[in-house]
């Protein structure tokens, strides 16, 4: 059983899953206007991630019984002044939900919700990896500089980030 202040919280997070999703779509959208195919494809995909996580959240309430209310998600930034920027606004999002998933785990040890504390451990390694790669993309984006860029996503290609859309929500080809 969800104590009301641990199921509130819950729901919020879900919220900024669904955030965090349609941040990097907008991310994704730049990159493919300034014809960085690849890095696109890499943000697509993070997006597909973030709406994973808003589901892993949102079947964890269904599966304890918890009440799924899915509120407003405020609108992401719709563009950026750089590459760098988008990918030090994407460092700044990642920092951000770091932030709230701790808050989220606290609660949950406060109100002695083990279940959810236990659910919640996932989320805490999932944020470890997404601080480090996300923080890896930015110091490549600084070394290569805007002139550069097209080394950023060859190193992305060898790294296994792939053009297709395929396995993609959405995806046809
Ligand atoms: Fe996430
Ligand atoms: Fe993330």
């Amino acid at each position: 059983m969800l104590s009301k202040a641990i199921e509130k919280a819950l729901n919020e997070q879900i919220v900024n899953e669904l955030y965090s999703s349609n941040a990097y779509l907008s991310v994704a959208s730049y990159m493919d206007s300034e014809g960085l195919k690849v890095l696109s494809a890499y943000f697509f995909r993070q997006s597909a991630e973030e709406r994973g996580h808003a589901l892993k959240l949102l079947h964890y309430m269904l599966d304890v019984g918890g009440n799924v209310l899915i509120d407003d998600v405020k609108a992401p930034m719709p563009t950026f002044k750089s590459v760098e920027h988008a990918v030090q606004e994407s460092l700044n999002q990642e920092k951000t939900v770091t932030e709230q998933i701790n808050r989220l785990m606290a609660l949950a040890h406060k109100e002695c919700d083990y279940a959810t504390a236990s659910f919640l451990k996932w989320f805490v390694d999932e944020q470890v990896e997404e601080i480090s790669t996300t923080n890896e993309l930015l110091l490549l984006v600084q070394k290569a500089g805007d002139n550069n860029l097209l080394l950023v996503e060859d190193r992305l290609l060898k790294q296994g980030v792939t053009l297709s859309r395929a396995q993609l929500p959405g995806g046809d080809d």
